[in-house]
């Protein structure tokens, strides 16, 4: 059995910069990740795909999924058979901002990897990822970056490895493509250079927070909430949401947040976890 874990990703900073003629967006984010997320298994004995896990009933009913395309299309490239039965074990919400789907596919690309003995920086690699998502390249490596172009341009950049995050989702799922195409089209400028990358990201924005909260209202309420706990630091949206999160100066005041979220809202999705 191989196990392979597909972290969630967060765009600490997400600026939208113009709109291409194929319908993408040049954008600039600062791409981090976190230590949970979902998990993917290759298990050599058996055959086809499964999916398990607190979200995995919702992606049972849809036939297409990232997982099976990074498969497929690993195999493609490589040529070589499915080895086996892959399960998913989904414990990320499904379209949240998290960049779940793309974590999958590229923890999928890195197991395929292991068992064919492909190098993750063989340039087919990128190429299969890049096709995927414009996520998927960052999620294959899953290390702190700029990323621009569609997103799938990586820069390398110091993290902040061990900084205290709670995630948050009010518990609506949102799709990307129509949060991109509210966005007003107003470039609002670069992620400022100087700092290190919390600084960075507290100088920058999430420009599809406004065209988000024209989708799912409620995400405003998340952001509020998190803005109120002590300790919180960087409080944002992530990707087109609906997942918000917030950077807390230590664990203790992270793990408080995490119990009063229980309580105060006792429907919403929650994750403590810290930054890789
Ligand atoms: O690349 P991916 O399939 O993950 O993107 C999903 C949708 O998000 C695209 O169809 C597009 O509408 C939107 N998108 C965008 N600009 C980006 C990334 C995604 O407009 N840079």
């Amino acid at each position: 059995m191989l196990i392979e874990p597909a972290p969630a990703k967060l765009n600490l900073a997400l600026h939208v910069r113009r709109r291409r003629d194929d319908g993408y967006h040049e954008l600039e984010t600062l791409f981090a990740f976190v230590r949970d997320g979902d998990v993917v298994r290759l298990d050599p004995d058996g055959q086809g795909f499964a999916v398990e896990g607190p979200f995995g009933a919702v992606l049972a009913g849809e036939g297409d999924n990232l997982v099976t395309r990074a498969r497929d299309a690993f195999g493609a490239a490589f040529g070589v058979a499915t080895p086996g039965q892959i399960t998913l074990d989904k414990r990320l919400p499904v379209a949240s901002g998290l960049g779940g789907g793309s974590a999958d596919a590229a923890a999928t690309l890195r197991l395929l990897a292991r068992r064919a003995g492909v190098a993750i920086e063989d340039q087919r690699m990128f190429a299969v990822a890049d096709a995927l998502g414009s996520d998927v390249p960052a999620c294959l490596y899953g290390r702190t970056a700029v990323g621009t172009g569609r997103g799938e341009q990586l820069e390398w950049i110091d993290g902040a490895p061990g900084v205290p995050v709670l995630l948050v989702n009010p518990g609506v799922a949102v799709s990307t493509g129509p949060v991109f195409a509210a966005w007003d089209r107003v470039d609002r400028g670069p992620i400022p250079a100087e700092g290190d990358l919390i600084m960075r990201a507290k100088a920058g924005r999430n420009d599809l927070y406004p065209p988000a909260l024209t989708v799912a209202p409620e995400i405003a309420e998340a952001v509020a909430w998190l803005e109120c706990q002590p300790g919180a630091d960087l409080c944002r949206m992530s990707g087109s949401g609906a997942t918000c999160f917030a950077t807390f100066a230590d664990g203790a005041s992270g793990a408080a947040a995490a119990e009063r979220l229980h309580h105060e809202h006792p429907d919403w999705w929650c994750l403590e976890t810290v930054l890789s």
